[in-house]
């Protein structure tokens, strides 16, 4: 049984770990949908070429590419913020090859305590990093913390399918295929095991929906995308902008 322990100096090594091959297996094991994933999360804010917006857990920052550069609404600027080091430093080799390095920045930090001020942002999102955090709910407070009043959040994070017939199917590929394959590319031996399992612990959409809601979110919603493979959860911060 592989750990799912969240602690962050495990989860940060293992990422680090497979950093070098983490963008070419997140496309290949989604079959180049993460991308069109991330394209959906950036429309739902709604940006229009003014907002600030932290990118939180962005590893290796395709997210926060996406929104400084999607044709759909851009951002002013992102930060992305991450604990692993390496999955930065990739980050930063790609902003800066796209010539981005105006416009996205990268600090390291964890989720549970954003080292950047009060109200500092328009708009946050995460993309499947919020199942990886010890303590989800206090990222919740500070995604709260700093948005502005009126903010906006976006947050992508893997489910499972509840359709039947396409319900075993994608068990069975996302919990013994993928892992092989991840294990085989990655050269790790259970991070990719660790994402099946840890997002079969990861709070229900209705439960995650509840905690943003209870940490001081307004209007929250959870759309299903690609038939409940992914999930995304777009909320408002109360207040005026
Ligand atoms: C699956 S990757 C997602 C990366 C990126 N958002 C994307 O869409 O490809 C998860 C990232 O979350 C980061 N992470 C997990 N828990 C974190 C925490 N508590 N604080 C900061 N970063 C965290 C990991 O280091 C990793 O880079």
């Amino acid at each position: 049984m592989v750990s799912t322990s969240k602690e962050p100096a495990r989860i940060a090594g293992m990422f680090d770990s497979i950093a070098r091959r983490y963008d070419t297996l997140n496309h290949l094991l989604s079959v180049g949908l993460d991308r069109r994933w991330r394209a959906r999360a950036v429309r739902e804010l709604a940006l229009t070429g003014t907002e600030d917006v932290l990118d939180m857990c962005t590893g290796t920052a395709d997210l926060a590419v996406e929104a400084v550069t999607t044709a759909a609404g851009q951002a002013r600027d992102v930060v992305g913020v991450d604990f692993a080091g390496e999955m930065l430093r990739l980050g930063l080799i790609k902003i800066r090859k796209a010539g981005l390095a105006d416009r996205v920045h990268l600090v390291r930090g964890d989720a549970t305590q954003i080292p950047l001020p009060d109200n500092r942002f328009d708009a946050a999102m995460v993309a499947f990093g919020i199942r990886n955090v010890l303590d989800p709910a206090q990222s919740a407070r500070e995604f709260a913390r700093v948005l502005k009043p009126g903010g906006r959040l976006a947050v992508l994070e893997f489910g499972f399918p509840r359709i039947p017939g396409i319900k075993a199917a994608y068990r069975w590929y996302f919990k013994t295929l993928l892992p092989r394959v991840g294990r085989l590319i990655s050269k790790h031996g259970d991070a990719y095991s660790y994402l099946p399992a840890s997002v079969e612990q990861f709070p229900s959409p209705e439960a995650f929906a509840t905690l943003l809601t209870d940490h001081g979110f307004a209007s929250v919603r959870t759309v299903s995308l690609t038939l409940g493979i992914v999930y995304l959860y777009v909320a408002t911060m109360p207040g005026q902008k």
